[in-house]
């Protein structure tokens, strides 16, 4: 994407151990925490902000092939893999190789799940494990390795005959049962299970999620007082400086060499856009947007909802769209442990959702953007998601009140 590099550097798998994942609220802004690629320098840091103290139809069968998916995605989001990832479910291109080397090597992804199964065998040893959503089956073994008596690694894609090569090849197919199929129709060899784990978070955390997945085991599954990993979830909203990228990407189809195509721009802001967004263009306050949804607990409709929202200027500047990102963390752990998707902190494979508002808002310094986001699935295809955002600014420069519809699919 074109976008203003973020300081944070994505991670890579081969950066080495880190220990990025322990959350700490304590911790400063991350603008210069991750511009050395060295671990030492992570392991004594988490990569969560300090927002996260602002407490205040499925197309199986269709005749679309993998390519169609490749550009439908690309031109929304920049990237779309969990789009082609899991819609697909039939045979695997390239493409879904890059896709799961790109989350293999989103090193704060991947290495928390190791750190809170590595650093917490006690959740793991000698407890029958789900894994919900395996892919290449790197939970499973990375349970299988601290001990788990028994791990059921259910995947519904093609992906599925690679992992039961996968774990054959590491020596652990008595402790490793790989299971081909929807969660949903698996049979499963035992009545319970001690421990579910998966990595279900789409963009904006909703889209194309799992989450109804990973009820449903847990419901049908889990033991009384069994675990969930990771086991809570947050969404957060702030407000961007965006001028640059909104004339690149949006303002563009105004006049494209003397035509009029603002049709085209009427649908890219229709969809939010999945990008990096630099620290240095956050204008207000960070805020958690949904009470934090308690996977242990929490039915299906509770990922639909809609939420208040204040977002006061840190500074006199232009407001272009509102962006949106996440935190999980895995609370059973002996200390807290998660990571944040959020602009402060270092980059993840999620990036951010900037959601471009059709006004140009001009904000003085302690003004507030006051509203309410609605999210729910859409009704067609519940992996997409529709979002309403209702906004006013009562401020000395703008005086704006609107509602704007957003679809990501
Ligand atoms: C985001 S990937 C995670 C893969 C792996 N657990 C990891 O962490 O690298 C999610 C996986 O869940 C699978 N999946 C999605 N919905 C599923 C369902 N209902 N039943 C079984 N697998 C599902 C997808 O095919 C995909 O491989």
């Amino acid at each position: 994407m074109g976008r203003k590099k973020n300081n944070n550097k994505q991670s890579s798998a081969n950066d080495g151990d880190n220990n990025n994942n322990v959350l700490n609220h304590e911790q400063e802004a991350t603008h210069s925490r991750f511009e050395d690629d060295s671990m030492d320098e992570v392991i004594e840091v988490s990569n969560l902000d300090e927002s996260m103290c602002e407490f205040d139809e499925s197309v199986i069968g269709s005749d679309k092939t993998s390519a169609d998916y490749y550009f439908d995605s690309y031109s929304h989001f920049g990237i779309g893999f969990c789009f082609v990832f899991v819609r697909l479910c039939k045979g695997y291109t390239r493409m879904q190789f890059l896709m799961l080397q790109e989350m293999l090597k989103d090193v704060v992804r991947t290495k928390t799940y190791q750190n809170v199964i590595y650093k917490n065998s006690f959740l793991v040893k000698d407890k029958i494990v789900m894994d919900v959503g395996a892919g290449t089956g790197i939970l499973s073994l990375f349970c299988a390795k601290a001990g788990a008596k028994h791990v059921y690694a259910i995947e519904c894609s093609h992906m599925a005959d690679m992992a039961e090569e996968i774990v054959k090849a590491n020596g652990y197919s008595d402790v490793i049962t790989v299971l081909k199929g929807k969660v949903e129709e698996v049979k499963l060899p035992v009545a319970q299970v001690d421990l579910i784990i998966s990595e279900w978070m789409g963009y904006f955390l909703l889209f194309e999620n799992m989450l109804d997945t990973v009820l449903y085991a847990r419901d049908k599954w889990l033991v009384n007082n069994g675990v969930v990993l990771p086991d809570k979830a947050s969404l957060f909203l702030t407000a961007i400086e965006d001028a640059e990228y909104k004339d690149d990407k949006i303002e563009f189809w105004n006049n494209v060499y003397g035509f009029n195509m603002s049709c085209i721009k009427k649908q890219a802001m229709l969809e939010p856009l999945v990008d990096t967004v630099d620290q240095n263009q956050i204008v207000t306050n960070c805020q958690l947007l949904k009470v934090t949804m308690d996977i242990c607990k929490m039915g299906s409709g509770d990922a639909s909802f809609t939420a208040p929202f204040k977002l006061v200027a840190e500074r006199n500047d232009y407001v272009h769209a509102l962006v949106a990102y996440f935190d999980v963390s895995f609370t059973k752990c002996h200390k807290l442990m998660g990571f944040s998707t959020g602009p402060r902190s270092r980059a993840t494979h999620w990036k951010q959702t900037v959601l471009y508002l059709e006004d140009v808002l001009t904000i003085c310094e302690g003004e507030s953007i006051v509203g309410s986001m609605t999210v729910a699935p859409n009704k067609k295809n519940p992996r997409d998601v529709d979002i309403m955002v209702k906004y006013s600014l009562k401020g000395q420069r703008s005086q704006v009140s609107r509602t704007q519809y957003y679809k990501m699919r």
